[in-house]
């Protein structure tokens, strides 16, 4: 359906940013708690989850995501929430695979990964990202409060690597006092294994976290940690506007990164758009309101208007919040991290 682009139909936003890469929520659903993203205090177990009928259709998404690579994007995320709980996901990820010149990921929490995996690689998934906060089984389980055991997850990144869904890339969220102390023994597992472990700063999305500064383990804290037991140097990033921070073992036993969103903000490169499970767009990760696709989309929108409408959201777009979080800020209203995926 798309036809072909022409970089005219480009857009830049205001600070002259283009739009490369779209991440898109499948569900707002996830089997886990983790109390920083949905503590069950207010999640509870069902939580006021969206009903299936709000819910874009595989056929909905393949069309918006056609449209955003007419206007430049090249890489697609598939989201949640936890992805793998959206039933048939591998329909939609064929259906996105024949998207040309796109790169195709998925981020998940690896709960039912050994299962999925070669099915994921069979409708043309190219890698994944597993979320892995720490390899202490009390701590893990703390953190993801529903008694998920590692041993699951590290067999779910294992029949990854074994699909080919290849580098895979692990995120560990560092919180001060909860998973700290865990960092080093996750560097040494994932040191020559062929994966990126990454670290991610604590941060303040979404309302229900409790988060504090205090709270932020910077990054820099850890590469000084880290580099004193495993020698580390810092490397080129693979791309402009590449999130985590590279650095690489000295042995040459490959490489970690550190993204730090609180203490080194990238929002100037930043060319990310998100679409909620329920077809807004988002144009930040900390953004109070999204632009309703669905409701054009299920009128009877032509792909011109649709273009226009997104386009013209991006053009608009003034986004950085990580450059510009104060006091201020901070107090705002903001989309949770489980509804648009990370
Ligand atoms: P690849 O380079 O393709 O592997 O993806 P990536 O580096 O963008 O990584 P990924 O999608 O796994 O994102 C990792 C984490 O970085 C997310 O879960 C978020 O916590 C954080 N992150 C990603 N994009 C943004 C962003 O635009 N703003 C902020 N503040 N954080 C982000
Ligand atoms: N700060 C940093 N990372 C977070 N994630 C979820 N909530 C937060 C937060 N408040 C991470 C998860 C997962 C990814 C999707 O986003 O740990 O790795
Ligand atoms: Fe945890 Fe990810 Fe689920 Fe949030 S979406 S509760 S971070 S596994
Ligand atoms: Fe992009 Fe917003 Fe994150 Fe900055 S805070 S990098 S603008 S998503």
């Amino acid at each position: 359906m798309s036809l072909p682009t022409s970089p005219s139909e480009e857009p830049r936003d205001r600070l002259g940013r283009p739009v490369r890469d779209l991440r898109i929520s499948v569900t707002d659903r996830c089997n886990f708690r983790c109390r920083y993203c949905m503590p069950r205090e207010v999640f509870g177990h069902e939580f006021e989850f969206l009903p299936r009928a709000q819910l874009l259709t595989f056929e909905e998404i393949h069309r918006l995501a056609a449209l955003f690579h007419r206007l430049g994007v090249r890489k697609l995320r598939i989201t949640g929430g936890e992805p793998l709980l959206r039933k048939d996901v591998d329909r939609l990820i064929g259906m996105l695979a024949g998207l040309p010149e796109v790169e195709l990921a998925l981020t998940t929490n690896a709960s039912s990964l050994e299962e999925f995996a070669p099915r994921l690689v069979a409708a043309g998934l190219g890698r994944v990202t597993v979320s892995l906060d720490s390899l202490d089984e009390a701590v893990f389980r703390k953190m993801n409060d529903v008694e998920f055991p590692v041993s699951r997850v590290l067999a779910g990144i294992e029949a990854a690597i074994a699909a080919g869904l290849t580098p895979v890339k692990i995120n560990a969220m560092v919180r001060r006092g909860i998973n700290e102390h865990t960092v080093l023994d996750l560097v040494r597992h994932f040191k020559g294994s062929g994966c990126i472990l990454r670290f991610i700063e604590f941060m303040d999305v979404g309302t229900t976290n409790g988060w504090r500064l205090d709270d932020v383990v910077p990054s820099r804290v850890l590469v000084e940690r880290i580099g004193r037991e495993l020698p580390i140097e810092p490397i080129e990033p693979n791309y402009t506007g590449e999130v985590a921070r590279r650095w690489r073992f000295t042995d040459g036993d490959g490489e970690i990164g550190f993204i730090s969103s609180v203490t080194q903000p990238f929002c100037g490169t930043c060319s990310r758009a998100r679409l909620s499970a329920e077809g807004l767009l988002y144009t930040c990760l900390f953004a109070a309101d999204g632009t309703d696709l669905r409701t054009p989309l299920r009128s009877g929108a032509s792909d011109e208007e649709l273009l226009g409408l997104v386009g013209g959201v991006w053009r608009g777009r003034s986004d950085r919040y990580s450059e510009v979080r104060s006091a201020e800020t901070e107090a705002l209203s903001r989309i949770e991290m489980s509804y648009i995926g990370g």
